[in-house]
């Protein structure tokens, strides 16, 4: 897919997710790999609902801008996800509203933060990892995500929201998507006597369909 495409297909998802209320105001950010190594990310400051293909940031593989607008303040931790997971080709962090608050939940399992509810929850959000709180944009955040990537594609940053990494960015959307849903369930389900996936369930979802 050409550069050109590509920074279209950013504008696309991130209006798609500001029209349906998964994005708002200048929360959020997108990024894409592209063939030669470098990347594109979204501006910082920008609403990714009113992105301008143009103007989106292309990044070298240390993190310096190359072109575009001044890039999105979480590069580093964008960075840090594509320097753990190789097959990776587009990540997606959103502060979308079910997400967050799950995210400010106390007494989570910070090593898989959802219970089994869901075949598609197991199947595309995985073990969703907890990331111990830092401020956006600081380094230490990148370091704790590092730490947790090659091991987790999806993971919560505590008290902020989900970052997600995919093979495409198509995929990496769907997953963020599956993981908000799963949050939403979580907390209609909260109190209420619910049915789990069981352990046997689950392996059986992993074997069948590996991420
Ligand atoms: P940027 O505007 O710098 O991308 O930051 C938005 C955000 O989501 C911070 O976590």
């Amino acid at each position: 897919m050409t550069e050109n495409i590509l920074r279209e297909q950013i504008a696309e998802f991130g209006k798609s997710l500001f029209n349906r209320g998964l994005a708002h105001g200048s929360a959020g950010n997108i990024s894409v790999k592209l063939p030669d190594g470098t990347w594109l990310l979204t501006p910082t400051n920008s609403c990714l609902g009113r992105l301008d293909p143009a103007k989106i940031s292309r990044l070298d593989n240390s993190g310096s801008l190359l072109s575009g607008d001044p890039p999105s303040k979480e590069a580093f931790l964008h960075l840090a996800m594509y320097g753990e997971r190789a097959s990776s080709r587009a990540v997606v962090h959103l502060h979308s509203l079910h997400s967050v608050a799950v995210s400010c939940l106390a007494d989570l399992n910070p090593s898989d933060v959802f219970p089994p509810l869901t075949a598609y929850a197991i199947m595309q959000v995985g073990k969703l990892a907890l990331v111990p709180y830092f401020p956006p944009g600081d380094q230490a955040l990148a370091g704790a995500v590092r730490r947790l990537a090659g091991k987790h594609h999806a993971v919560l940053l505590a008290n902020h929201g989900p970052v997600v990494a995919g093979s495409s960015l198509s995929a990496a959307v769907n997953a963020i998507e599956e993981l908000e849903q799963t949050a939403h369930l979580m907390l209609l389900l909260r109190g209420q006597p619910t049915s789990l996936l069981t352990a046997g369930q689950v392996a059986e979802l992993n074997r069948r369909f590996p991420s």
